[in-house]
């Protein structure tokens, strides 16, 4: 077991040596708390490279004794109990009282109750020694390369230092293994000598990458961890971080409710997907949205959401079909969807999505690539193969980029938006000016007069310029209101939209 922090006693070479040598330089950029308050977190800096260090509350020696006692007790009582289903953290508090009451310890444990139940938690039902970092909901990524190296984390609020060294590490590989079988096992899966490999969906929806031993790992069992977003940010949220402008989110949300085909491409961590889950958010609270990833990354709250992800095997004689994205977005046209969504389209699942986006369905999706052109030249040539005749069904294509404004500042910017007429022709709607930092257009007339879009969805529907105006200055004005009085928040975002769709209902209605 990865060991306890007790007072006097060294850890070998962690916390306490890592500590000791930063003291001196050691900027400190933050200090903070997880875990209601019982592990106390230090972000620093020292010679460029980002440090996160844990504190987990410090036993007594006593105390320390005390928690091998009340484990091996707890080891040797726990039966099966509906209870310990319902409510494991209720019932991990009732037999630390049955087990301090049969051991008369009671005066001792009171004051160290709340310590004792923290590592009780810990290592018997979460994610042991990497439990802080699955708390502390600032912290995006877990990386463990091997034995001997520091677990890493990519921290939201300092990813300007890319990833932080934290003062965890794994010293004796059969802890490390041990501990990554654990992690499988939380997620239902096995992994072993014959079985290196793992991808496991943990509790909370976080998902691991486990290799074991040294396998394909040479050196050691290796662990990612990408932990999930339970509040993705919103419209809200990118507008107020001047991501994209509320004019833009107004044009999207009518082409998305005219069914468009949006693509959103730019570089690796730019902002892409959390554009979209967005964008999603916005759609028809009645509509049916199914989504096709690789890795569920998406999260709305529809009630006809539909997510479905792909399921690889990585194993010779494993009993299982592949099931890859190409056929979950064949799956879903039967799916009788409104909107198909595909997290990231990378292979043959293109030419399904093109194909889907030209039966009328609306689509949406990422792409890894930095303009239209590099765009076009890659999905028409192998193995995405799209015919160039079917660019034009592309709607939007939005380009998102993560500028560094100097080492340590990043932003996230939407830097063009373009519509498509064929697969080498295409007008740049709105466009980012970097010197003011703002977007053009910002008038929704101009926005009208320029767009191809919109003229496109008044024919279809028969509006007139005028109502359609009245429709983007509407949504626009909305989420100008929305962002103005600090609703951000995912649930509350929600909620707005839901009453804006429901008036509009009623209003039709009369
Ligand atoms: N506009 C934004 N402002 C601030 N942070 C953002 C923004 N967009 C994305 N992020 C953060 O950047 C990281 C990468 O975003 P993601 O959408 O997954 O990128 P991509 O899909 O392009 O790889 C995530 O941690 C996300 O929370
Ligand atoms: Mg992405």
């Amino acid at each position: 077991m990865h060991p306890l922090l007790v007072k006097g006693e060294s850890r070998g070479g962690d916390l306490h040596d890592l500590t000791l040598q930063l003291t001196r330089y050691f900027r400190q950029l933050d200090r903070y708390y997880v875990a209601n308050g019982l592990v106390e977190i230090v972000v620093g800096e020292h010679e460029g490279v980002g440090y996160y260090i844990v504190k987990e509350p410090e036993l007594t020696p006593d105390e320390a004794k005390l928690y091998r006692e009340l484990l091996e007790e707890l080891r040797y009582r726990a039966k099966p109990d509906r209870l310990l289903l319902l409510d494991p953290m209720k019932y991990l508090e009732e037999k630390l009282r049955e087990v301090v009451g049969e051991l008369e310890i009671a005066s001792r444990v009171y004051s160290s109750r709340s310590k004792l139940l923290y590592y009780l938690k810990r290592d018997l039902l979460a994610f042991g020694p990497l439990e802080p970092l699955i708390e502390d909901p600032e912290i995006e990524d877990i990386s463990i390369e091997g034995i001997n190296k520091p677990a890493r984390v990519f921290h939201r609020r300092f990813s300007a230092y890319d990833w932080l060294y934290t003062n965890i590490v794994f010293r004796e590989e059969e802890e490390l293994n041990n501990y990554l079988i654990k992690l499988a096992h939380m997620g239902g899966k096995h992994v072993s000598v014959a079985y290196p490999i793992a991808e496991v969906m943990l509790p909370g929806k976080h998902r691991a990458t486990i290799t074991f031993a040294r396998e394909v790992t040479p050196h050691g069992p290796s662990l990612t961890i990408r932990k999930f977003r339970e509040k993705p940010l919103t419209i809200c949220h990118l507008v107020s971080f001047n991501t994209i402008s509320s004019l833009m989110a107004a044009y999207w949300w009518l082409l998305l409710e005219n069914k468009a085909f949006l693509m959103i491409i730019g570089p690796m961590a730019s902002g892409k997907t959390t554009l979209l889950n967005s964008l999603a958010m916005l759609l028809k609270p009645t509509w049916k949205v199914v989504s096709i990833e690789d890795v569920a990354e998406l999260n709305l709250l529809h009630l006809g959401w539909k997510p479905l992800v792909s399921r690889h095997t990585y194993l010779i004689g494993e009993n299982l079909t592949e099931i890859n994205l190409f056929d979950l977005v064949k799956l879903s046209f039967r799916e009788r969807a409104d909107f198909i969504i595909v997290g990231e389209v990378r292979g043959e699942e293109a030419y399904a999505l093109f194909q889907a986006a030209a039966s009328g369905h609306g689509c949406a999706c990422t792409f890894h690539s930095s303009n239209f052109e590099s765009m076009v030249e890659r999905l028409t040539s192998p193995p995405l193969n799209v015919g160039a005749g079917y660019i034009d069904l592309i709607s939007n294509v939005v380009v998102v980029k993560r500028i560094a404004k100097s080492k340590r500042h990043a932003i996230r910017r939407v830097t063009e938006v373009d519509e498509v007429k064929s697969y080498d022709q295409y007008v740049k709607l709105f466009t980012w000016n970097p010197t003011e930092d703002n977007f053009t257009p910002d008038d929704p007339y101009e926005l009208m007069d320029k767009s191809l879009e919109l003229r496109r969805i008044m024919e279809s529907t028969g509006i007139s310029e005028d109502e359609l105006l009245a429709e983007l200055l509407e949504r626009k004005n909305f989420i100008d209101s929305l962002v103005k009085n600090g609703v951000l928040d995912f649930e509350d975002v929600y909620s707005h939209l839901r009453s804006f769709y429901y008036r509009r209902t009623s209003a039709h209605e009369r």
